[in-house]
């Protein structure tokens, strides 16, 4: 491979528009081309990036001579095109979730090292500035051992684009879980290091979006809502994950639900503990001189993580770099949320393989 990357992007929608903004931004690699089903998208992005090599069909553009494909299509497609793409040699970037289920996201893994190409997943929030400095400070000990995470995300209301792909399972495989619970249980096992989750308990439940009609909002992006389509999928979850008999993971993660909105993911270690993704600064909760004693430490940005994303990903396809967030990793967390969905239907707790 050359010194410069030439990467091809299939979708874009609202993530493939910021795969395509961070490539512009990072030197040595070049955008190849573009993929779409709608030729008018595929015009304005080709127009505005410079990029004459356009296809409506993805069969196409693997076959062009990029070294690598951003996969920003819906989740339902990730599977087919990933396979694709790495059964024509290209690496890929595959957006979250990783694939619908945990088998699928296997076979993407498989068919990786089959071709030995490279699947890195788009975990980008374990490329923000608190998800590293804190993974810094668990890997120097200064939380001594974690114990318990707190994975909390909760929109009010907050259903993207009802009736439409996002609320329909066989498009999206699932609600809430799949959509944001994906980005935090990644950054939590990321940032406490713990990728051993062994059982699940947990519910699901589907209160606001079922009744199209009767669902009131302020805002819907992917909407406008479609009252003809589909909502048979989750908007609200909770439960409890193990990992071994050391450490446990509660997690709520919503659409809509009657309380205030929050987001972050909190680890409790036994020297100290902190959230990250929370609304004020990044504070400490530990000890000092013989206190308890809360401290808030001065820290560099570390700039876009969609950027940072991009320059691993280059690193990784050229230099050989470990990816950013692996296949196997991206594996683990469908694992676990295939748990969650099927300890819901069956009520019971279940055990990970
Ligand atoms: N990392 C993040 O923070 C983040 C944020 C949003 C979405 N996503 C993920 O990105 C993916 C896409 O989400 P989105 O919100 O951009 O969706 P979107 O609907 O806005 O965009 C999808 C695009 O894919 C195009 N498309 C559909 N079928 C195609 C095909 N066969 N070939 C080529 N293009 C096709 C559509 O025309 C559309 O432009 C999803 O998997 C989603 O979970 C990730």
């Amino acid at each position: 491979m050359s010194k410069v990357l030439k990467v091809g992007i299939i979708g874009l929608g609202a993530i493939g528009k910021v795969h395509a903004d961070a490539y512009s931004n990072v030197e040595d690699i070049e955008i190849g081309a573009l993929c779409d089903t709608l030729p008018d998208r595929l015009q304005e992005h080709g127009e505005r990036l410079g990029v004459a090599a356009r296809f409506t069909d993805y069969r196409e553009l693997i076959k062009s001579d990029v070294d690598a494909v951003s996969i920003c299509v819906g989740n339902a497609l990730h599977r087919e095109v990933a396979l694709a793409a790495l059964e024509n040699g290209k690496h890929i970037l595959l957006e979250k979730p990783m694939a619908m289920n945990a088998a699928e996201a296997a076979e993407i893994k498989q068919t990786g090292e089959k071709h030995g190409k490279l699947v890195q997943v788009g975990m980008v929030r374990r490329q923000t500035t608190e998800a590293q400095l804190v993974r810094d400070m668990v890997e120097r000990g200064l939380f001594g051992g974690i114990y318990h995470m707190r994975a909390v995300l909760i929109r009010r209301r907050g259903i993207p684009g009802l009736g439409g792909w996002f609320t329909t399972r066989a498009e999206s495989g699932g609600g809430p879980m799949i959509d944001l619970g994906v980005h935090h249980f990644d950054a939590a096992m990321y940032v406490s290091g713990l990728w051993n989750p062994t059982r699940v308990s947990a519910k699901t439940y589907a209160k606001f979006g079922r009744d199209m009609r009767s669902y009131r909002y302020t805002g819907m992006w992917a909407g406008p809502p479609k009252f003809d389509g589909v909502f048979d999928v989750e908007d609200y979850s909770t439960g409890l994950i193990r990992f071994g008999s050391e450490a446990t993971m509660s997690f709520e993660i919503a659409w809509a639900a009657n309380t205030e909105e929050e987001s972050f993911i909190e680890f409790l270690g036994d020297k100290a503990g902190a959230r990250i993704f929370d609304k004020g600064p990044l504070t400490l909760w530990t000890e000092h001189d013989e206190r308890p004693a809360d401290i808030t430490p001065k820290y560099a940005d570390l700039g876009n993580p969609f950027h940072t994303q991009a320059r691993k990903f280059l690193a990784a396809c050229r230099d050989g770099d470990p990816p950013a967030a692996t296949a196997e990793q991206g594996v683990t967390v469908m694992k676990t949320i295939d748990a969650v969905y099927a300890s819901s239907e069956n009520d019971r707790e279940i055990e990970l393989s």
